[in-house]
């Protein structure tokens, strides 16, 4: 196993404290019109997090979600070449939060097929599923 690769114990160990980031970032969501705060936190493989939350606006579909804001500040934080090992998602509404389909779409671009996806299940449980189960036939450009 690569040595920037987190094991499967070490992640374990990193998915409550991810959760966390998750809910505190969407304490900062901008959500006027929907009232539905998401966050989104990033385990990297470098083992750096990086967090985002919902942005939405007045023309609501120029809406930012909270996975998509997370990813595009993690590039802009560590660079092109990032990889997600696990994105933890909640939200402060007690519902069920899967990635939209759009999100799937993002998360996939940095993702490895087994890269973790967490999300409440609004039942107070966390659904946990794999990138590819969540996106089995992701849209690609092979160059
Ligand atoms: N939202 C996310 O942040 N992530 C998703 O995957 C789905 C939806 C946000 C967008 C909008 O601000 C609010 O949730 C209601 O749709």
């Amino acid at each position: 196993m690569p040595s920037s690769e987190a094991s499967p114990d070490l992640l374990s160990g990193q998915i409550a404290g991810l959760h966390q980031r998750a809910v505190t970032v969407a304490h900062s969501a901008y959500a006027p019109y929907s009232q539905f705060r998401v966050g989104a936190a990033l385990l990297l493989s470098d083992g750096n997090i990086v967090t985002g939350c919902n942005v939405e606006n007045a023309s609501y579909r120029l809406t930012v979600c909270a996975e998509q804001a997370a990813i595009a500040a993690a590039v802009a934080l560590h660079g092109p070449g990032i990889r997600i090992r696990a994105i933890a998602i909640a939200n402060l509404n007690a519902a069920a939060s899967p990635p939209c389909g759009a999100c799937r779409q993002t998360i996939h671009e940095f993702s490895t097929p087994d890269t973790l996806i967490l999300f409440p299940a609004g039942d107070d449980s966390v659904t946990q599923a794999t990138a590819a189960e969540l996106l089995p036939a992701a849209f690609l450009i092979r160059s």
